[in-house]
């Protein structure tokens, strides 16, 4: 009899920013299975198969050169895969619903339960379902109920894996997680199928790093680490403002309150606010919780997070505007960064879309530059009245303009002469560092005036 070529058969569906790096490191660490990514999108699967990867991660294409063909396959072919695989990951979108009750908070499951009644149409045997996507709690128990609803004999084991990985630094966050979060059900065959999970991410993570809990618990836990997430960025923000009030400088305040190591340093840098498909999104989610659970002062706490993190981009705004003689009307400015944090492409909630729209509405004439997000800058402001072009090349891009608004955090601005754009720019020339990523002090000598966030300004008008 001839001998089976993989151990097992793994199947993610959904080959978005986190389906498919993760199935990724999945194949690339356990090569005697066969890992299958597909998607309802042709366009991305087939950007899969070939030398444009549709997703852009540092180290990703190094490993999807050594895995695809080997074990590691892209489908359209939905239907026959759910039939031959026994695990499936499912990593579908659940954005923030947009109509109906719950719009504008609670998570859209329309792509969620759309797989799930596929798994079930097309399962001929019993299967363990993963829930990868970042969901409302409880959804594990509609995703049973949908599941048990036919098929007699066949069953179905569901479990929770959250990702964690954070989009630039995916392939290292996969590699080495924090953690990985494995929930089930604490029956026998949950547990038994939650085994089978732990077996795969023991391949490379060691045992202490995988921690096992209750499936609700699992579910929640991701919100809770993305709200956590973004509430530290909205507590240093919020103090970024009496800073700027009080003449104290967040970089100190910041470095001060971070060497506790109670509170630690991750996450304290004062900024535009944050972006991502997923922080804003994951916290309404949370709020809406709340609420549906009868908590309305749980729900007020978090999403007051997120109304610091839109302040915080009011308040930039403000700042043009007021710095630049209260007109912007005809002024030429330039948007260094579009992607909504730096070593990635995506552009999902970033805060330069808002900035952009705001400051084109006050009639200035925008520049945007970014080494990977022109495209998706693109789509985004497609309907975005007003003149706009795009440069990839900052120095290109800096021509010409009044001033620079430094939107993401990109090594790359670091590191650029200054001295070189300010002699292109119009005089008096403005930097507004919505990151803190430049050297203030040098910039102002050269002769910028120079708005840090956070921090006194420095300007000589
Ligand atoms: N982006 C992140 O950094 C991140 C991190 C952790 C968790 N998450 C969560 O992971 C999930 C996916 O996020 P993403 O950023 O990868 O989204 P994405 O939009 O990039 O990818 C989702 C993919 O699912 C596909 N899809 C939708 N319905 C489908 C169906 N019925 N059958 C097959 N394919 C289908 C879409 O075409 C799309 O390609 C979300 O729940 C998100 O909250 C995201």
């Amino acid at each position: 009899m001839k001998k089976a070529k993989f151990k097992k058969k793994i199947l993610c569906i959904g080959a978005g920013y986190v389906g498919a790096p993760s199935m990724v490191m999945i194949a690339c660490k356990c090569p005697d299975y066969k890992v299958t990514v597909v998607d309802i999108n042709p366009q991305r699967i087939a950007a899969w198969n070939s030398d444009q990867l549709p997703v852009y991660e540092p180290g990703l294409e190094k490993i999807v050169k050594k895995t695809r063909g080997r074990n590691l396959f892209f489908s359209t072919d939905i239907e026959n895969q759910i039939a031959v695989n026994d695990i499936i990951f499912v990593c579908v979108n659940t954005p923030t619903k947009t109509f109906g009750a719950g719009a504008g908070q609670a998570a859209d499951l329309q792509y969620w339960e759309k797989t799930a009644r596929q798994i079930l149409e097309y399962s001929q045997s019993s299967k363990i379902v993963i829930e990868k996507s970042t969901l409302p709690i409880k959804t594990a128990l509609a995703m049973e109920r949908i599941l048990t609803s036919g098929k007699g004999d066949i069953t179905f084991d569901v479990l929770s894996n959250p990702e964690f990985m954070a989009e630039g630094t995916a392939m290292n966050d996969l590699e080495n997680p924090d953690r990985v979060l494995i929930g089930s059900r604490e029956t026998k065959s949950g547990l038994t199928a939650r085994e089978e999970l732990v077996e795969i991410y023991s391949r490379w993570v060691p045992a202490e790093k995988i921690i096992t809990s209750n499936i609700w618990s699992a579910e929640l836990s991701k919100l809770v680490a993305n709200a956590f997430l973004a509430q530290r960025v909205s507590s240093i923000n919020s103090i970024s403002a009496l800073c700027e009030k009080a003449d104290a400088d967040i970089s100190e305040v910041a470095r001060a309150v971070g060497t506790d190591s109670r509170i630690g340093s991750k996450f304290l840098r004062a900024g535009i606010g944050f972006g991502g498909s997923c922080f804003k999104k994951d916290i309404l989610n949370l709020v809406y919780l709340c609420r549906f659970y009868g908590l309305p002062e749980v729900a007020d706490y978090w999403e007051s997070v997120v109304k610091i993190n839109e302040y915080q981009q009011d308040r930039f705004i403000a700042n043009v505007l007021q710095s630049m003689f209260n007109t912007l009307a005809g002024k030429k400015i330039c948007v260094l960064g579009f992607a909504f944090k730096a070593d990635t492409a995506d552009t999902r909630e970033s805060p330069a879309i808002n900035i952009t729209r705001k400051l084109l509405a006050e009639h200035a004439e925008m520049v945007i530059s970014d080494p990977k997000a022109l495209d998706n800058a693109a789509m985004d402001l497609d309907d975005a009245e007003g003149q706009i072009s795009y440069i990839e090349d900052p120095y290109r891009a800096a021509v010409g303009c009044h001033a620079l608004v430094i939107m993401t955090d990109w090594d790359l601005y670091r590191k650029l002469d200054y001295g070189k754009i300010y002699r292109s720019m119009v005089k008096p020339a403005f930097i507004f560092d919505g990151r803190n990523i430049i050297e203030h002090r040098k910039c102002f000598e050269i002769g910028f005036n120079v708005f840090p966030i956070g921090k006194p300004p420095l300007t000589r008008l």
